[in-house]
């Protein structure tokens, strides 16, 4: 049976968690295998609204396994008050999974994220100051503490030691903030060992027996193509692999066993933090998309940058992520527009560029080729299939489909789990 990725297209914030939510009904596991909690995902159900950072959207359907991967950052205050917050709503969170090969952000990671960027000054990447690239350079560096060292205090309390010995001098003499103590960041860490102990797993083998048994399992990324460290816009980007090829080493499924990849992308464009963005809108139709679609971030609050659809980032994304299905996302957001314009290509000094540019100095100064097409003024939310859509949105989400290179699957009308056309099953 098959593992399917579910992927960012974009710059993150496209509707991953209503989709992974909605299809979570139907399969058995959801993993997140990459992030942390940089993350955020909002899900709608029945009016309710439930935020998610940490945890896989799949938490929310009861028959669902969620599963904490190995390539994630786990903050385990964060964790825990996520689950908390979810029990006290009624939600079963027992089932929860975590590998313990995850690494844990340590409480000095937080505060290297925060005085790195305002090392850094106007250079800046914009992070959400959770300590996500600071634990990730721990892991490259082979000074990261996982989850199961959590579980042998002597090897913590070294790990701990051997990190904090550099981190301390540069805390103290680069940023002139004050070091921190080894003892209290172990006792902070042994004081969640107990409620984490359970939940422990080695994943990877759950996951390859539950494949063989037949199960479904969806893998669910955070972040986004864009953002992805290897093919996003480096530097401004995340510091995990996003795209589909961190699905496997971020959940130790082999590639061999994925059948599907599925894209998640907005029907316009957004991004938080900073780096290059071709469509950005600095207009009235930017402030439109980020009242219209709510724009202001889930995890940081920061209103959203917002412009026009870019199909040149589509490809790259159907292409980077092999992807087979599309999922367009807020379509009716764009509902009330005379016309709107759809990214076809960049134009870099005088040449016309189909595919996103190898180099980052020309992304940076690409002006977008717009092609405008009509727009619709009825209102689409109550829109359960292809056919009732007005004759121009289904226009306009053929022309993207083109541009892309890949089918659309299904449609977003609207933020609750039931606004949804789909077009061809997401899970056969
Ligand atoms: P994620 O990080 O990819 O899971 O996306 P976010 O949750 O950060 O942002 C997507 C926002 O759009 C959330 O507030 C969703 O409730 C909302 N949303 C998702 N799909 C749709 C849709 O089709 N229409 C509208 N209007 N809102 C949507
Ligand atoms: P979801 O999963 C949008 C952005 C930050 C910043 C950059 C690096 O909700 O789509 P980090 O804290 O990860 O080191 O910040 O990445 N970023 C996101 N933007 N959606 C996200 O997640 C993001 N996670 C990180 O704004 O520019
Ligand atoms: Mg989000």
């Amino acid at each position: 049976m098959p593992a399917i990725v579910l992927v960012g297209a974009q710059w993150g914030d496209e509707g991953k968690g209503k989709a992974t939510d909605l299809m979570g009904r139907d399969v058995d596991y959801v993993v997140k295998f990459n992030g942390g909690n940089n993350a955020g995902h909002t899900v709608v159900i029945d009016g309710e609204k439930y935020a998610l950072h940490l945890l896989p959207s799949g938490i929310l359907s009861p028959n669902c396994t969620p599963v904490i991967g190995n390539g994630v950052v786990i903050d385990l205050e964060v964790l825990f008050a996520e689950l908390d917050g979810l029990i006290a709503r009624g939600v079963d969170v027992s089932k929860l999974r975590v590998s313990s090969n995850a690494h844990v952000i340590a409480p000095y990671n937080r505060t290297l994220d925060k005085v790195t960027e305002r090392f850094l000054g106007k250079r800046k990447i914009g992070t959400t100051g959770r300590g996500i690239g600071p634990t990730y350079a721990d892991k490259m560096n082979r000074v990261g503490i996982r989850v199961q060292d959590i579980f042998d205090q002597s090897i913590l309390r070294q790990k701990v030691e051997a990190a904090l010995g550099l981190k301390n001098q540069v805390l103290a003499k680069v940023y002139n903030t004050r070091a921190v103590e080894a003892d209290r960041v172990v006792e902070e860490l042994l004081s969640y060992a107990e409620r984490l102990a359970p939940m422990v797993a080695d994943t990877s083998l759950e996951l390859e027996q539950a494949l063989d048994a037949g199960k479904n399992v969806l893998l669910e990324a955070g972040q986004a193509t864009l953002l992805d460290i290897d093919h996003g816009t480096y530097p401004f980007v995340t510091s995990s692999s996003a795209t589909a090829g961190g699905a496997c080493t971020g959940s130790g499924i082999p590639p061999t066993r994925v059948t599907r990849v599925i894209a998640i992308l907005k029907a316009y464009s957004t991004r938080v933090g900073e780096g290059p963005f071709p469509t950005e809108l600095f207009d009235d139709d930017g402030e439109f998309l980020r009242k219209t679609g709510q724009e202001y971030g889930t995890t940081t609050g920061r209103p959203r940058r917002c412009g026009w659809v870019d199909t040149v980032v589509g490809r790259y994304a159907t292409r980077i992520n092999g992807v087979t299905d599309f999922v367009i996302t807020k379509l009716d957001v764009l509902t009330g527009l005379k016309k709107v314009p759809v990214c076809v290509a960049y134009d870099i000094d005088g040449v016309r560029h189909e595919q996103m540019p190898p180099s980052q100095s020309d992304f940076h100064h690409a002006t977008p080729v717009y092609e405008e097409l009509d727009g619709w003024w009825e209102d689409i939310s109550d829109c359960r299939t292809f056919e009732e859509l007005p004759a121009n949105a289904q226009a306009y989400v053929l022309r993207v489909e083109e541009l892309i290179g890949a089918r659309v699957s299904a449609i977003g009308v609207g933020p609750g789990r039931e606004q949804i056309i789909e077009r061809h099953a997401l899970l056969d």
